[in-house]
């Protein structure tokens, strides 16, 4: 148990990470079994050329349709090149980023506020104040598709905020769509209804910031969690993204790859695909020489529009192993539920109990 005199002492504005403290306080400090390693071993995570998706019939797409089965089913991750987001724009979208983050807080604050529903908003840890452990993360959140709807609600400052990270978030997007219905086709079940949800579907941006922090051995970025997007795209600065490797239970580090981007299968594709692919369990280390940044796209269906695992993937042999949800119904749970504590995570909410 801490004991904390005052409890909101590093809430939003006011924390240690924010501050540049030079110690790390007993708020942010892992249980010891869960402590990440200084020098984590590097995960072999497939590395995914994509560029022969956009060549319809050929054998070299099928061989890649063939690997991203194989990673989605076997990992829920995997990284991808020749994905079509140019250099120029992923790096203007880290720079503009990391130039939000060294605006003055008052101007941060701006933004603040801890209703997970709201659509842009500026906070630190994961989810607010009250986390019971703090961890180690300053954070932008946005809504992003279609960009009109959103993009006058995002930073005014810096200046250039909205035309780089909308470009970024644009083109990420049509990389989104593209893998998500690749994703489905690979599944084999009926995309009539699908493809246009997927389109027109939501995309939640996390800009996150790691700034260094004087002990990474005691504290996390983010903690274990999955997503509870359809898919996720990361787009990061600098090394820091850890998996689960449930063949052996231990963390591995994502091998840092300039100019490749990391996907994520997220709990809502689980749902869909009624297990076949894997939500990716994953969590953020930290480091103490240089901040960190990354930019996490979630994309999801409409806002009310439920999910629940394709008719075609559920027979006597396969029962429906998840009940249905929509992302409001995420941001209900995240609302009312103790996330990265000892809470449940989305998917283990939505999992059918006979199985
Ligand atoms: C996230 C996330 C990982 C990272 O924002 O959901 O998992 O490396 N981020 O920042
Ligand atoms: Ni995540």
């Amino acid at each position: 148990m801490e004991h904390d005199e005052n409890p909101t002492s590093y809430s939003t504005g006011n924390s240690a990470q924010e501050k540049g403290i030079s110690y790390v306080p007993e708020r942010y400090v892992i249980a010891d079994a869960q402590r990440p390693k200084l020098a984590p071993k590097e995960a072999t995570v497939p590395f995914i050329d994509i560029a022969a998706l956009r060549n319809i019939g050929s054998e070299e797409r099928s061989r890649v349709l063939q690997e991203m089965r194989e990673a989605s089913c076997r990992f829920g991750f995997f990284q991808v090149v020749n994905h079509g987001v140019s250099e120029p724009v992923l790096d203007d979208a880290i720079s503009v980023a990391s130039k939000f983050f060294d605006l003055p807080t008052e101007e941060k604050l701006k933004l603040l506020s801890g209703d997970v529903h709201k659509p842009v908003r500026y906070g630190t840890s994961l989810k607010a104040d009250d986390d019971k452990v703090q961890f180690w993360r300053v954070f932008l959140k946005h809504y992003s598709n279609p960009l009109n709807d959103w993009i006058h609600m995002w930073p005014e400052n810096p200046p250039d905020y909205r035309e780089k990270m909308g470009r970024w978030c644009e083109e990420v997007m049509k990389l989104g769509i593209e893998v998500m219905t690749t994703l489905v086709e690979i599944l084999g079940i009926n995309t009539n209804n699908l493809t246009p949800k997927i389109e027109n579907g939501m995309q939640a941006v996390a800009v996150n910031c790691y700034p260094p922090c004087p002990r990474p051995e005691l504290a996390l970025g983010l903690p274990p969690h999955s997503d509870y997007s359809c898919l996720t795209i990361l787009h990061q600065s600098s090394p820091g993204l850890e998996i689960l490797d449930e063949e052996d239970n231990t963390w591995k580090l994502v091998p840092y790859i300039p100019g490749a981007l990391q996907v994520n299968i997220g709990d809502h594709f689980e749902v869909l695909s009624n297990g076949l692919y894997k939500s990716a369990v994953h969590r953020a280390i930290l480091n103490n020489s240089d901040t960190r940044i990354s930019l996490a796209s979630l994309f999801s269906l409409g806002l009310d529009d439920k999910v629940e695992p394709a008719k075609e993937l559920v027979d006597d042999q396969n029962p429906k192993k998840y009940s249905e949800s929509s992302f409001r119904d995420f941001l209900n749970f995240l609302a009312r539920s103790d996330y990265g504590g000892e809470g449940k995570n989305f998917k283990d909410y939505l999992k059918l109990k006979n199985n």
